[in-house]
């Protein structure tokens, strides 16, 4: 049976914008006073309502003036832990730096003896509670990392929360591992650590079907360079997509993510023109996370010299209890748009197939024919009154799948 969702004012499709580089807003694909065919989970067109009216059997009338995008996609959120960071955030806003937290034991390490001495039922409660505000401000599909385990025991124990999550929330939950996230204080030696995770934990994760994803957070107060190289390396020769916390404070990550073939390279505020270069020619997504920006007081990713470069940006939130307590995807791609200057295209499409890409997904993030049928409604009649509302305007319509949430 076929369901015609409509009419909406505008339909934003981003339907055949490219995958890289700069965009202006031509390239929206904008459709006016047009309608979504769908059957199933799938679209099966978009177009003029009036026209598509004739061969739908069921009409889904839309009332009001609404612009229609493609359900959000948040590519790197780390939404399971215990506990709070409320101290991090108040010591750096009277300068304390993050680096400096984590090297005296507290911040990540915080965040780890919380979480470990939370029960499943707990963390799973705290990540429904997250990711069903996620949804309801408009994003269909969330990226979940673990990283707050540090061990065999507990990186399962949070891998398994977002698996049984996913009964519970109409959102996608992408599940990563980022075990190696921090050296775990039990560990004198990281590289020990990281032949730990290598053998004991990342052949379970495989075994188990419990995620094909594995992140590693580069930087000397976590994992340097080249031993970060050899865990990627040696994930990757078990069968798993990678992508990287790269050039945060100190370049070298996204090096690593471009030559390993990561699917994206994340954070990059630190990144020079050398790291742009090899970002713009490669296929690995940049992924810019304006949260962490605003949660730590520092400088922005250069969004616009990626793109200018020919670069895949994405833009994501980090939503996580100590660089990113936010967690507002609209809020920060608005807030990045108007400091990197970016067009309302550039904007979309970091938010939606771009973002998708990172997570190795095509099947969603555009409306049009054959992709998934999520699709969030706006109750303005311009698609600039969007980000110009700056995330103060939600959607009023939700569709997962094709159903109305
Ligand atoms: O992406 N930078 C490393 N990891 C996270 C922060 C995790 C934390 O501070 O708890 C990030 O910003
Ligand atoms: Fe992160």
């Amino acid at each position: 049976m076929s369901k015609l969702m409509g009419p909406f004012k505008e339909i934003i499709t981003l339907a055949t914008t490219p995958d890289k580089g700069a965009l202006d807003d031509s390239k929206l694909g904008i459709i006016k006073n047009a309608g979504v065919l769908v059957e199933e989970e799938k679209i099966l067109k978009v177009g003029d309502f009036e026209t598509l009216k004739g061969g739908a059997d069921i009409v889904e009338e839309v009332i009001g003036e609404h612009v229609l995008l493609p359900g959000l996609v948040d590519c790197h959120t780390h939404l399971v832990w215990g506990g709070t960071r409320a101290r991090d955030y108040t010591l750096r806003m009277s300068g304390e730096s993050y680096e400096k937290i984590l090297e005296q034991g507290g911040g990540i390490f915080d965040s780890v003896e919380k979480t470990r001495a939370a029960s499943s039922e707990e963390l799973k409660t705290g990540l429904i509670k997250r990711a069903s505000r996620h949804l309801n401000d408009g994003v269909t599909t969330i990226e979940v990392k673990s990283g707050y385990g540090l061990d065999v025991e507990n990186e399962l124990k949070v891998l398994e929360v977002v698996k049984n999550a996913k009964a519970d929330i109409a959102a996608d939950l992408i599940p990563t591992c980022l075990a190696a996230h921090v050296c775990p204080k039990e560990f004198a030696d990281k590289k020990e650590f990281l032949t730990y995770l290598e053998r004991e934990l990342l052949p379970q994760l495989m075994v188990k079907g419990i995620t094909s994803r594995i992140d590693i957070f580069v930087e000397p107060s976590a994992f340097p360079v080249e031993m970060a190289k050899d865990y990627l390396a040696a994930a990757k020769k078990l069968g798993f997509d990678l992508t990287v916390h790269a050039d945060q404070f100190h370049t070298g990550g996204s090096q690593i993510a471009v030559e390993l073939g990561a699917r994206s390279a994340d954070h990059l505020e630190a990144s020079t023109d050398k790291e742009v270069a090899l970002l713009a020619k490669s296929d690995t997504v940049a992924v810019a996370l304006p949260g962490a920006s605003i949660g730590l007081g520092m400088q922005f990713t250069p969004a616009r010299k990626l793109l200018d470069a020919g670069a895949s940006l994405a833009i994501s939130t980090d939503w996580n209890p100590g660089s990113g307590p936010m967690g507002d995807l609209l809020v920060q791609a608005s807030i990045l748009g108007i400091y990197e200057k970016l067009s309302s295209a550039e904007i979309f499409s970091g938010i939606t197939f771009r973002a998708a890409k990172a997570l190795g997904l095509n099947d969603r993030g555009r409306l049009a024919a054959e992709m998934k049928a999520d699709m969030i409604a706006f109750p303005v009649n311009d698609y600039r009154e969007i980000l110009y509302n700056q995330g103060k305007i939600k959607p009023d319509m939700i569709w997962k799948n094709s159903n109305r949430i």
